[in-house]
């Protein structure tokens, strides 16, 4: 799943993968989750994200390698913010070339969610999400039942840390920098699916599910 910060990656991976009972790994959210329990990995990469920098591709691919080990990713997977460098990329290439899932080879449906910059802006500064279940919520687009509070679990919202426009502005020049040389990457390779993320939240999942669905047939497709 590729995307600028606030595309809508991390809210369409999580209604894909309870659709296809596959877990959704997101880089940001295992980085997060050290950060927060000061692990090593946690400690070297807290600074680095407080910044709006990109973690280096050695420590984001080994902690990915780690994670696809887990028994839950024998049917697959979705890789929400990974790769997001040419590096890491290209180990992802490897890797799958070496890997069968079920004893199958599950070639990755690259889908890149397209959101103008202004849009982005107002999605992060009002992004709230749960502490407890990690449910994503908006507080201009899709707003929790009660202000600041998560509709499931009770739990007062978060803003997290680098949703400061500050931070923000960095996650951008960021993404333009590393991350959008990718799409050419996967363009080349055939792999690439464009969508429209200013839709409805619904109408891009539904467009995505169309996509798993029919993967090798439409690549090159806007969608
Ligand atoms: P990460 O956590 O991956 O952040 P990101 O890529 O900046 O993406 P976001 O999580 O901000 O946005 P999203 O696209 O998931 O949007 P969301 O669904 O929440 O990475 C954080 C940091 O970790 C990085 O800066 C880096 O330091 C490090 N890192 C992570 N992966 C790395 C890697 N591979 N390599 C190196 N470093 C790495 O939606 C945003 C908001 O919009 C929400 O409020 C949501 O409710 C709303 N929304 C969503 N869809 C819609 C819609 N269709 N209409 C209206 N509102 C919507």
């Amino acid at each position: 799943m590729l995307g600028a910060p606030g595309a809508g990656k991390g809210t369409q991976a999580k209604l894909i993968s309870g659709r296809f009972g596959i877990p959704q790994i997101s880089t940001g959210d295992i980085l997060r989750d050290n950060v927060a329990r000061s692990t090593e990995l946690g400690k070297q990469a807290r600074a680095v994200m407080e910044r709006g920098e990109l973690v280096s591709d050695q420590l984001v691919c080994g902690m990915v390698a780690d994670r696809l080990a887990h028994k839950d990713c024998e049917r697959g997977c979705i890789l929400d913010g990974f790769p997001r460098t040419v590096r890491q990329a290209k180990w992802l290439d490897q890797y799958l070339d070496a890997r069968t899932f079920a004893g199958r080879k599950l070639p990755p449906v690259v889908i890149m969610i397209q959101v103008g910059y202004n849009q982005l802006l107002q999605r992060l500064t009002g992004r709230r999400s749960c502490p407890t279940c990690g449910r994503i919520y908006n507080v201009n687009s899709q707003p929790p039942r009660v202000a600041e509070v998560c509709d499931v679990e009770g739990a007062s919202l978060i803003q997290r840390k680098d949703d400061k426009e500050e931070v923000i502005f960095e996650r951008l020049k960021e993404y333009e920098r590393q991350t959008l040389p990718l799409v050419e990457y996967y363009r080349e390779q055939g792999r690439l699916h464009e969508l429209d993320g200013e839709l409805p939240a619904d109408q891009v999942t539904a467009k995505i599910l169309t996509l798993i669905e029919r993967p090798a047939a439409q690549a090159g497709s806007n969608d």
